[in-house]
């Protein structure tokens, strides 16, 4: 989340040997050293599934070297992501956390110099972490847990019947920002200024697109932090328990620089609303593409938490997380240097054979679906996973109440990212439950 790191995978050739327009080839049909995990079409276009199945089964701890990003390893066996997630001491945050540019690089021109607590090590990561963890406390969340239901209820009654809409747009995208307007006490008429935020973050540069060049993220960034220091002047003089008020007043946020209050500001807007989002989307198109998965759960809601954690697996809304190795060492017997950027592809790992039998199939009663790598491991693991939670299993309840039916009209497009796996349009067709 810094420009150290921003979207490497934007320019990068694709090592599949297809240009834009060019078929993907069959992962099989490829010299396995040409595989490049970040393509971000193999992502967009739905085929890394079986580019990773072929990593995992002859090379699990892959390498690349780009001109753009130096030399990277991707980890595709659940048991070397969990071993290097665990390991903050010698698998650092410090250099970022998506695959950026070489660690001794310079900031390129114009670069913000963002920093946030995911890209930290202990002690900074510790003490910002723990300045606003308070907002997704037990208690916080019992207390959120009324005007979730309330929202969701709203959004759920007004959807039309028998006429196909964009599910991302009409429910997981509004219902994320609402949640996201009441972590922040954002004005909730300006809330979409926060989805759009979360999108510029992450979006690759492209004609047409959220943001069609790097200036074009830092103008519409530069925004972002002004905005928010009217909100933590304001909250200065008038605390509240929202995470700006906490951010202004903690002894360890209080004094940070202008780059790190916006890095911590966009960490928060992007774990909170993009990973959910996509995980609501998931929901409804996994459950359609598994339809006797379905079919279990409306005869046994009670299997709602155990579907959810199934769902966060089977999707993966964060494809992978990075760390920069400390020193030389060796992962599944590959020489990693100093230096070298590890991406843990948790996407990966959740379809391990090892670990996961049949994983790519939907099984809601998956006796270890909670194992899943999607939230990560050690230090930095997801401070909103019991709230993403929350927000899914009171969907679902909603969503059971009232429909018969939630179908999938055609295929989702989606992201066109390796990092953020997830859905752009879903439509669907609902059926209210008679009577
Ligand atoms: C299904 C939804 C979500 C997924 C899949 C997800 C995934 C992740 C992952 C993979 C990490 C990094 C873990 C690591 O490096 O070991 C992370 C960290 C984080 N997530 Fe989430 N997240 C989700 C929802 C949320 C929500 C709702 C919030 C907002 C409150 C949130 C806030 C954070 C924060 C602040 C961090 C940084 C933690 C640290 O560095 O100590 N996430 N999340």
């Amino acid at each position: 989340m810094s420009e150290t790191q921003a979207n490497a995978e934007q320019t990068m050739p694709s090592a599949v040997g297809a240009g834009e327009r060019t078929p993907i080839p069959s992962a099989y049909d490829i010299p396995i050293e040409d595989i490049l995990p970040v393509n971000a079409r193999l992502w967009s276009e739905h085929r890394w599934i079986e580019y990773f199945e072929r990593l995992r089964a002859e090379n699990p701890v892959h390498f690349n070297q780009t001109e753009l990003a130096g030399r990277f390893w991707s980890l595709t066996k659940y048991k070397d992501i969990k071993a290097v997630d665990s390991d903050w001491q010698n698998f650092s945050s410090a250099n970022g956390i998506t695959l950026g540019l070489p660690v001794d690089a310079e900031l390129p021109e114009g670069a913000l110099g963002i920093s946030t607590f995911i890209a930290q090590d202990p002690p900074t990561h510790d003490v910002q972490r723990k300045t606003v963890t308070g907002i997704v406390a037990p208690r916080s969340l019992v207390e959120m847990e009324s005007l979730i239901r309330e929202r969701t209820c709203t959004i759920l009654d007004a959807l039309p019947e028998g006429e196909t809409f964009d599910w991302v747009n009409t429910v997981s995208i509004e219902l994320t920002t609402m949640m996201l307007a009441t972590l922040f006490d954002f004005p909730f008429e300006d809330r979409s200024k926060l989805t759009h935020w979360s999108d510029v973050t992450f979006a690759i540069p492209q004609p047409g697109g959220i943001i069609e060049s790097e200036d074009d993220r830092r103008k519409e960034l530069l925004e972002c932090l002004e905005y928010f220091t009217r909100l933590k002047e304001e909250r200065l003089k008038n605390p509240g328990s929202d995470l700006v008020s906490m951010l202004a007043h903690g002894e360890d946020t209080k004094d940070m620089s202008p780059m790190n209050y916006l890095g911590n500001l966009l960490l928060l807007i992007v774990g909170g609303n993009d990973t959910t989002r996509n995980t609501m989307s998931a929901s409804i198109y996994a459950l359609n593409k598994f339809p006797e998965q379905y079919d279990k759960l409306v005869a046994n809601p009670e299997l709602i938490p155990k579907m959810v954690a199934e769902v966060i697996r089977w999707q993966t809304p964060l494809a992978y997380m990075r760390r920069t190795a400390n020193s030389d060492c060796e992962i599944g017997g590959k020489q990693i240097k100093q230096g070298d950027q590890i991406l843990m592809w948790y996407a990966s790992g959740n379809r391990d054979p090892d670990v996961f039998e049949n994983a790519d199939d939907l099984d809601i009663e998956r006796p270890n679906a909670r194992q899943h790598l999607s939230f990560g491991f050690g230090i930095h693991r997801c401070m909103g996973n019991r709230l993403a939670e929350l927000q899914m299993r009171i969907l679902w309840e909603e969503i059971l109440a009232r429909f018969d039916k939630i179908e999938v009209q055609a295929e989702p497009e989606r992201t066109f990212s390796s990092f953020v796996n997830g859905y752009t349009h879903l439509p669907v067709k609902v059926t209210r439950k008679k009577g």
